[in-house]
């Protein structure tokens, strides 16, 4: 019905779709708010903003790829997982603009920003979990958490984040139960080849020529522990050239028992870069 006088729409009193309205435009470029007068912060938010859609497509098809392959659709599945390997690399292309800013033209908003920062980005965390990393146990009752909540210490920025996503993030977390992309790929392998954990990939390998949808899915698995890799190399090359020696960013939750945030950032990158454990470990040995 249309609202305005209640008579049913037909196909001739409906306004002919256009560009703008399909993908409202007049809303999404009014969404950019800056706090200061300064000339990069429009960058600044825009590219954050850009991140933040590639996200959201990323984790819909990623979610994708796990239906398909919970339902042993694995063709549908790689399709769907190199999908998202273009998305994220699409997406670290981002960074670029930001390198050209300069240390003062970032430090002109940056105050204005804290304490928020992209630690808080709860889409980046969703990615994660639905590639495969789980809660780890912590303290000394081994009490399980996010491995980014024993990484860093609190102050605002850590539980502003905690008071606004944490119970949802665990929450969607336990409906996903064993579903993520690493146990379920491992699933997948060892009921085909009849072997467990790194075992079964190491059979995979030897199987390939028999097993070659198997095969290619791990490539495509691997592939995304790369893209996200790419990221955090690309984001850390921003900080360093962004934020400089100092390394005060806008955060104040520093990494647990380091003094900057650079080196939280380094220490993902040396602690997190493994997603699929058993396939690494397989493809070392
Ligand atoms: C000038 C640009 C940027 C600077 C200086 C910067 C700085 C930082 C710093 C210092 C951290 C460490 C955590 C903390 O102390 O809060 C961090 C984390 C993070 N930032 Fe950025 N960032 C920038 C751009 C971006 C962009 C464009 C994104 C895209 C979404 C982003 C997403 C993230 C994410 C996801 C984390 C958490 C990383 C992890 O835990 O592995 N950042 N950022």
């Amino acid at each position: 019905m249309n609202e305005s006088n209640q008579t049913p729409e037909t196909p001739e009193s409906k306004e002919p779709i256009s560009y703008w309205g399909y993908i409202n435009l007049d809303e999404l470029l009014s969404l950019q708010h800056p706090e200061t007068d300064a000339h990069d912060e429009l960058q600044f938010i825009i590219v954050h903003q850009t991140f933040e859609l590639w996200f959201k497509l990323a984790i819909y098809e990623l979610e994708g790829a796990i239906k398909h392959l919970k339902s042993n659709d694995i063709s549908g599945g790689i399709r769907l997982l190199n999908r998202v390997g273009a998305i994220l690399r699409t997406a670290v292309k981002g960074f670029d603009p930001l390198m050209t800013m300069s240390q003062q033209g970032y430090a002109e908003f940056r105050d204005a920003l804290k304490p928020a920062s992209g630690f808080q980005s709860m889409q980046f965390r969703v990615i994660e979990t639905l590639l495969g990393f789980e809660r780890v146990s912590s303290g000394e009752n081994g009490e399980k958490c996010f491995y980014w909540e024993s990484a860093v210490q609190a102050g605002a920025t850590f539980d502003n984040f905690m008071a606004k996503y944490h119970d949802q993030l665990l929450k969607d977390y336990e409906a996903m139960g064993q579903d993520n992309l690493r146990r379920l790929m491992l699933r997948l392998t060892e009921n085909a080849v009849g072997a467990k954990g790194v075992e079964a990939y190491r059979e995979l390998e030897e199987r390939r020529s028999e097993l070659p949808e198997l095969y290619t899915l791990a490539e495509a698995a691997r592939d995304l522990q790369q893209a996200l890799l790419d990221f955090r190399l690309g984001h850390h090359k921003v900080t360093v050239f962004t934020i400089g020696k100092h390394m005060a960013g806008t955060s104040d939750s520093h990494a647990a028992g380091h003094p900057s945030c650079a080196e939280y950032l380094l220490n993902v990158i040396k602690d997190r870069s493994v997603i699929f454990l058993e396939l690494e470990e397989a493809a070392m040995s």
